[in-house]
């Protein structure tokens, strides 16, 4: 039994592993495999999005997480910084209720969209949030905030041409 629960100051610790194992799944796309190897976000980043509010863990039947979601307010949006799974329990439909939780989320605090930066044409970035709603910003609606976020990523090594931002629009 999975329980999504908001983040605990306490759950920071165990994050950057959790993404780490998340990552492995990058191994299997060999021209993005090199990801698998990167930085995590630090525990000291993810203390400062938990104390704003706008996190969640999958917790297990022993209250460990196996999975979060970290995002905040930023410029109206509920922005989603990070989504990530353990890689042994992926694809039992924990991201899913991880996403739901934060569009209720930003729903809630009366926001009108959520946003995102991701992977164009890995299965599961793009398509993954395409079927919540999320949809690719190209050229003039991809605002500064969001333009600015895809160029520090370039400027860290990723491929700028198969970055995308997409947004929900909650209406
Ligand atoms: C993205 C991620 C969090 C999804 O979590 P998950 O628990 O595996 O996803 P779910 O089981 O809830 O799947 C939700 C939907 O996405 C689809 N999906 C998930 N992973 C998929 C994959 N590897 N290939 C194809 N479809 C996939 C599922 O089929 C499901 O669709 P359905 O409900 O229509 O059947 C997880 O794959 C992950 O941690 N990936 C590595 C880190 C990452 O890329 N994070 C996103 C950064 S923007």
């Amino acid at each position: 039994m999975i329980t999504i629960r908001p983040a605990r100051a306490d759950d920071a610790e165990a994050m950057p592993d959790i993404e780490q194992s998340a990552g492995l799944a990058f191994r299997a796309i060999p021209d993005l495999a090199w990801l698998a190897d990167g930085d995590n976000v630090s525990a000291e980043r993810h203390h400062e999005l938990i104390a704003k509010g706008a996190c969640w863990v999958a917790a297990d039947e022993q209250d460990q997480p196996i999975g979060f979601l970290s995002a905040g307010v930023e410029g109206g949006a509920l922005h989603i910084w990070e989504l990530d799974v353990r890689l042994d329990r992926q694809g039992s439909g924990i991201g899913r209720a991880l996403i739901e939780r934060a569009i209720e989320d930003a729903k809630r605090r009366g926001l009108s969209t959520v946003t995102l930066t991701t992977f164009r044409d890995v299965a599961w970035n793009a398509p993954f949030y395409r079927k919540f709603g999320f949809r690719i910003l190209e050229g003039a609606e991809v605002d500064g905030r969001l333009s600015g976020l895809l160029s520090g990523e370039a400027e860290h090594g990723m491929p700028l041409d198969r970055r995308c931002a997409m947004r929900l629009d909650l209406g």
